[in-house]
């Protein structure tokens, strides 16, 4: 692991990003960034809210601002909305400035962890839930080329969050 980059976790939403991130800042003694809590404390707006008022591209504006403020900042554990590095030359961007580790899940699995919060994600609201894996799945093969372009990818189907956080030791080490 280098001490002086940044660690980077990308995935879809449902992933884990979040918790395995909070996990991995506490016993790698970093701290930790959560990208779309970022932007909603600098923009006094939820992510739902800013979907609202600025539409995709403008959420997707913000969220390349945020990214660009790592670099001014101590090595951390950073983790990224599902979207991000899916646009622009992020994920070049994140790998200049650290390690990516790619939280793969599968589509029925991110769907049922997705199903109770689906009406409150931007990008799920109005899907029927018989519909969710399916408009994951869709989503997901058009995002995994550049999930895949991580620097190391962990499987994360039947894993816990713990079990995960340790895949992410034991590969940084
Ligand atoms: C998005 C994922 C969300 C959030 C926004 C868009 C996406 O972040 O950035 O709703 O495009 O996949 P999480 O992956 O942290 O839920």
């Amino acid at each position: 692991m280098d001490a002086n980059k940044h660690i980077f976790l990308i995935g879809f939403m449902g992933s884990g990003k979040t918790t395995v991130g909070r996990m991995l800042s506490e016993s790698t003694d970093r701290p930790f960034i959560d990208l779309d809590h970022l932007i909603e404390d600098e923009q006094g707006k939820t992510i739902p809210e800013l979907f609202e008022a600025l539409g995709e591209s403008g959420f997707r504006a913000l969220e390349r601002q945020a990214l660009r403020t790592c670099e001014r900042k101590n090595p951390s554990v950073v983790s990224t909305g599902g979207g991000l590095p899916c646009f622009y030359d992020s994920m070049d961007v994140m790998k200049h400035m650290g390690a990516t580790i790619y939280l793969k899940t599968s589509p029925v699995e991110l769907a049922r962890r997705l199903q109770p919060e689906a009406a409150k994600r931007p990008l799920l609201k109005g899907v029927v839930l018989e519909q969710l894996p399916a408009h994951i799945a869709s989503m997901l093969s058009k995002r995994e080329s550049f999930y895949l372009q991580a620097d190391y990818v962990i499987e994360t189907d039947g894993l816990s969050d713990t079990a995960v956080m340790q895949r992410c030791l034991a590969i940084l080490r």
